[in-house]
Order: structure tokens, then C-alpha cells, then sequence
């Protein structure tokens, strides 16, 4: 059998899972930055070990050659929401990029199709093309798009699904089982309360843009204005901060915005 130059192969597949974090974690941004709530909660990603990749192809049994057709998490992308209904608008996001950036092959909706084993998630393989410095290569990808209970739950029995390989104790079993269903519970429990929960968080993340911004106005005038003048300003600020008074505070990062 011909030994493949692995480290040489996975490269762009690492420039890919690289290139997706930066991609996601940056549509999680723009909603922050606009003071709105974002679907994304964080997003990880990994290039499949060698071992598994090929312990994998063995299972299945593909060849070696034909491991990057066919073998379509080498490249895995995870996005976490905090709430069921987040996922969907991330999977909007997501068919919005279709023949853009990203190319959708497949979608497999374990959400609605809840595994034997209790696992859930939305996946979607893409096409992904990365330009090396040899062209450009179109590899698989996997997104994994989840809420944080069922990541939660998820990853804890994939630990235990690797400590015991086939040999699972049947009473280990069954408790993850009903680990799946307290994580569904939960979700559906969060989707009940998830407008309270919305509002607080946008008035949270609203405030610290607020004193986010006017730190910064603060920082720009620092340059023009004489120490007294900042003394005042810093002065004026530490009221209204302790005031709490977000519509005094608004007006006052305008009037420094204005002044800038
Ligand atoms: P593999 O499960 O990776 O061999 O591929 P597959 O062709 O069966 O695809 P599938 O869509 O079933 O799973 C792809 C990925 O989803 C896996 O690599 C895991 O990351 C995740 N996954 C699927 N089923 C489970 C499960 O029962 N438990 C956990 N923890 N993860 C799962
Ligand atoms: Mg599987």
C-alpha cells in the first residue's frame, strides 16, 4: 500500500477549518456590534487526527485513495447556539452562502431524526474551495450545528462511547439515554423563557457597547482637550455610570461623539 504524505494532504484542510472559525466567529461580531442578538454563541473546529481518519476508512471500507471523496469530516466545524430556534437561522445563513463561498452537499437533520443513540444536531457537508498556493482545491467539510445542551450532552458521550469502544455497559447506556432526554428538556424548557432571557441579554450587551463607546470617544478626545477638561469629563461619566441612567448616559456618549 502507498504510504500518502499525510501532513502534505491535511493542509488545506487545516487553511479550510481556519478559514470557517474566522468566517463564523465574525458573523457572531456583526450581531454584537449592532447590539443584536446573535445565533452563534461560539464556534469551534478541528482537523480529524490521521489515526482517526484512517480508522474510519477502515470501517467503512474505503480505500485509501479514494479517503478525501469520501471521508467528509476531515474538516469539522462545530457552531453553538444558545437556543433551539437559532440553529435554523444559522442554517438560513448558511443556504444564503450556497454557490457563494461554500458549496451545500448534504444536509442531515438530527434534530427532527433523533439517533438511536439519543444524539442531536443539524449537520450540513459542504464543499469548500481553498486556494493553496497550487491552485485551488475544492475539499469536504462538516458543520455541526447544535444548541449548548445537546454539545453538552454530546460530547460527554463521546468520551464514553471512546473509553468503552463496543462494549458499553448497558447501564451506562440507558443513563445516557436519559441524559438525552433531560437535554431536549432543557432546550424546550430555555425556548419557553427565551424572550425574557433575550431581553436581558440585549440590554447587558447594549450597556457594555455604551460604555465601550464612550471609552473610546473618551480616548480620542484625550488628544485634543487639556487635563482639566478630561478631569470634568471622566467626572460627568462616573455619575451617570453610577446613576445607571442608561438614557443620560446615551445622550452623554453623543454629546462626546459629537465633540470628537
Ligand atoms: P461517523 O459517525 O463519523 O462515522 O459518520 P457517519 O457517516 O455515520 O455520519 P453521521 O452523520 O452519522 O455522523 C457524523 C458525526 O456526527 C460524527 O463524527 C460525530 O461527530 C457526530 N455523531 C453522530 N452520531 C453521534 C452520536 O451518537 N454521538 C455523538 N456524540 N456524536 C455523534
Ligand atoms: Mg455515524
Amino acid at each position: 500500500m502507498e504510504m500518502k504524505n499525510w501532513k502534505q494532504i491535511l493542509l488545506p484542510y487545516t487553511q479550510a477549518v481556519e478559514e470557517l472559525k474566522v468566517k463564523f466567529r465574525s458573523i457572531r461580531s456583526e450581531f454584537i456590534s449592532l447590539d443584536e442578538y446573535s445565533p452563534i454563541e461560539f464556534v469551534t473546529g478541528r482537523v480529524k487526527k490521521i489515526s482517526s481518519i484512517l480508522e474510519k476508512a477502515k470501517k467503512k471500507n474505503i480505500p485509501v485513495d479514494e479517503i478525501e471523496e469520501k471521508v467528509e469530516d476531515i474538516a469539522g466545524i462545530r457552531i453553538m447556539c444558545q437556543f433551539a430556534e437559532d440553529i435554523y437561522k444559522v442554517i438560513d445563513i448558511i443556504r444564503a452562502r450556497h454557490g457563494k463561498d461554500l458549496y451545500i452537499e448534504e444536509e442531515r437533520d438530527y434534530i427532527t431524526n433523533i439517533k438511536s443513540s439519543g444524539y442531536r444536531s443539524y449537520h450540513i457537508i459542504i464543499k469548500y474551495p481553498v486556494q493553496t498556493g497550487h491552485g485551488e482545491k475544492m475539499i469536504f467539510a462538516e458543520i455541526q450545528i447544535r444548541t449548548l445542551a445537546m454539545n453538552f450532552w454530546a460530547t460527554i458521550e463521546h468520551s464514553l462511547r471512546y473509553k468503552y469502544k463496543q462494549n458499553m455497559p448497558t447501564q451506562i447506556q440507558e443513563r445516557l439515554t436519559k441524559a438525552a432526554e433531560a437535554a431536549y428538556q432543557l432546550d424546550r424548557e430555555m425556548a419557553e423563557i427565551r424572550e425574557e432571557v433575550l431581553k436581558c441579554q440585549e440590554s447587558f450587551q447594549l450597556e457594555s457597547n455604551l460604555i465601550a463607546d464612550i471609552f473610546s470617544s473618551i480616548q480620542a478626545l484625550n488628544n485634543k482637550n487639556s487635563t482639566r477638561d478630561m478631569h470634568e469629563i471622566y467626572e460627568m461619566f462616573w455619575t451617570l455610570w453610577e446613576e445607571g441612567d442608561m438614557i443620560k448616559l446615551r445622550e452623554f456618549s453623543e454629546s462626546l461623539q459629537f465633540n470628537t
